[in-house]
């Protein structure tokens, strides 16, 4: 089967389908402003500033096991708490090379990650791994292969930038055994002033969901969702046109995320809490940008603006 669609019908074909909202998720790292590993009532602390605050009760992590060296254990730690607060996980591996990915998968199985149930809304092989060049399309189909044999009942899936997706360099992923498609799109990093941003968005994923349906032959055989997007806040570096700032992050909020979910596609924001201790990052600008204020939470757990969708 071949469908052609193109990309704003995508979007209404997925929308007018089921006509419940996309649900609203929140990035959230697996380590404390200290440096620590987060603990379960770390976790607990999160899970409560997040649904106080949002009509969220979704998250999704990166890595199971990574913090600056330390074994953090993530997935037992989380996965409890989680299913205390009602909250769906979406457990994140970061598998920067081989050694990496079994390293990753250790904590996950040493959880025993599917006795708790609905609590595991999946598990995400990578994080713009073909974007930042640091594993093969080859190497990830396998890695997704094995994750589901060893997780027969877990929806498994990847995330990577809105064009990885979108521009062929995906494609065995899209025909292989994946349920979870994350495309990551941030007008952000492509410089686009606020004004100019929610439009930008929507064309990014917009085109990520219709390469997504064509390649699969589906409309529904792989949830789409947007798997990152976000806007720094005061403190952030600016990015070309795109400026940093708490009411450009507001505006981008209400404009771009509830719209978008609106449109019945999920969301991640990143990213729930300021990390403070995150490293600077180079841009595609060449330039050091920090990455401390992207939370709409501050590190202590404080919204920064109303998060929820009028
Ligand atoms: C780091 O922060 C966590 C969470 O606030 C706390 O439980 C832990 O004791 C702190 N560790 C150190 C070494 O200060
Ligand atoms: C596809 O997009 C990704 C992400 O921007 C980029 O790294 C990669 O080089 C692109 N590949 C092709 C074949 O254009
Ligand atoms: C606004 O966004 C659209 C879609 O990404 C883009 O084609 C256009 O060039 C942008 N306009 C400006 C002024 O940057």
């Amino acid at each position: 089967m071949h469908i052609r669609v193109t990309p704003l019908a995508a979007l209404a074909v997925t929308a007018s389908v089921v006509r419940a909202a996309g649900q609203l998720g929140f990035a959230v790292g697996n380590v404390n402003p200290n440096g620590s590993c987060k603990k379960r009532s770390d976790f607990e602390a999160d899970f409560k500033a997040i649904t106080d605050n949002t009509h969220s009760t979704l998250v999704r992590t990166y890595s199971s096991s990574d913090s600056f060296g330390n074994l953090c254990n993530t997935p037992s730690e989380i996965l409890p708490a989680a299913q205390n607060a009602g909250v769906k996980v979406l457990l994140g591996m970061w598998p920067d090379g081989i050694d990496v990915y079994e390293k990753e998968k250790a904590p996950i199985v040493q959880a025993n990650v599917e006795q708790y149930g609905d609590t595991l809304f999946g598990i995400t092989v990578g994080s713009e791994g073909l974007y930042r060049g640091t594993y093969s399309e080859g190497e990830l189909v396998s890695w997704i292969d094995d994750m589901k044999k060893t997780f027969p009942n877990t929806k498994i899936g990847t995330a990577d930038s809105w064009s990885s997706w979108n521009n062929g360099s995906m494609d065995a992923v899209i025909r292989g055994p994946i349920d979870l498609a994350l495309a990551n799109g941030f007008p952000y990093w492509q410089y686009q002033d606020i004004s100019n941003a929610t439009k930008t968005y929507f064309e990014a994923m917009a085109q990520a969901l219709a390469h997504i349906q064509e390649v699969s032959g589906s409309l529904d055989r792989i949830h789409f969702m947007n798997g990152e997007t976000g806007w720094p806040g005061d403190g952030g570096t600016d990015a070309g046109a795109a400026l940093a700032g708490t009411d450009n992050a507001k505006i981008y909020w209400d404009s771009a995320v509830c719209a978008l979910l609106d449109w019945n596609v999920d969301v991640f924001w990143f990213e729930a809490f300021d990390e403070p201790n995150k490293q600077d990052a180079i841009g595609d600008n060449s330039q050091r940008a920090t990455e401390k204020f992207w939370g709409s939470f501050t590190s202590d757990r404080v919204p920064k603006f109303d998060m929820r969708c009028g």
